[in-house]
């Protein structure tokens, strides 16, 4: 795992924002993993204004989203369908046929959840997948417990992340009960993974996930399995790592490693 804590939350942003824009500059094709939340909102208002400015075109960009709720028509203002359209799809002008997010008022959420790994898996799987961390340590709606060989399926939600999702909706009780998510399996499949972590409210889920043990019970925890995996945190997510002097001192300010040419000794 990498791990990159910046000094403040504004540029671990800016840092996830100019990844996800140099990967598309780059490969104007590319299959984007995409993830939602407070965390996303900012970093996609970021993504959108360094798009628009260097012109980087988000045209032939295809995206698989991490998860939708279950019973939330696409329409609703809740939904991640709607998030998505408004922060990202929109803005960046990116075609409806190339963007996915699980159908949350399909009609069966089984078949659903099989066509879903099949798209994915139909344009040669995800170059870079985004995650937030929920301060429960899920990853997309993968709850602790979660199966660390999940695959795209139905979750019960946990009333942690209802009650932090409770703002999106108008009554406590319209906050959605199911949800149809990514597995963990699935994640880890991608080429490469972002997870963002900023906050206090999310710094024991960090230390989880970098230094504790691999356990189901912090689903986050699973990307110690994966090659690829660069996790970025702001100074108050970060508050809690054991050995957060060493990651600061290979990464300082979440500056790339410089490693000296080898002389003998
Ligand atoms: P948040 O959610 O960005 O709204 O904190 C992150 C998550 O639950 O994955």
């Amino acid at each position: 795992m990498k791990i990159l804590i910046f000094p403040d939350t504004e540029q671990a942003e800016a840092f996830v924002a100019l990844e996800v824009a140099a990967l598309v500059s780059k490969r104007p094709t590319a299959v984007l993993g995409l993830a939602t939340g407070g965390t996303m909102e900012r970093v996609y208002g970021r993504l959108v204004a360094c798009a628009l400015d260097q012109d980087i075109a988000f045209t032939q960009v295809r995206s698989f989203n991490l998860d939708e709720y279950w019973g939330v028509a696409p329409d609703h203002p809740a939904s991640y369908t709607h998030y998505m359209n408004k922060r990202l799809f929109q803005p960046l002008d990116m075609h409806q046929a190339l963007t996915q997010l699980p159908n949350g008022i399909a009609a069966d959420a089984d078949v659903e959840a099989a066509r879903y790994e099949a798209a994915i898996s139909a344009v040669g799987g995800i170059d870079l997948q985004l995650l937030g961390l929920g301060a429960n340590g899920h990853i997309g709606f993968n709850e602790p417990t979660s199966s660390l060989g999940s695959r795209t399926r139905i979750k019960t939600l946990t009333q942690t992340t209802r009650n932090a999702n409770r703002r999106y909706f108008d009554k406590a009780q319209d906050v959605p009960r199911f949800a149809l998510t990514m597995g963990i399996a699935t994640i880890l499949e991608a080429r490469a993974v972002l997870l963002l972590a900023t906050g206090a409210a999310k710094s024991r889920a960090a230390a989880q996930m970098i230094e504790g043990p691999l356990s189901a019970f912090c689903p986050a925890s699973a990307l110690q399995l994966h090659p690829k995996a660069t996790i970025v945190l702001d100074a108050d997510a970060a508050r809690e790592l054991t050995l957060r002097d060493y990651f600061e001192e290979v990464h300082p300010h979440g500056a790339r490693a410089s490693v000296p040419p080898a002389h003998r000794t």
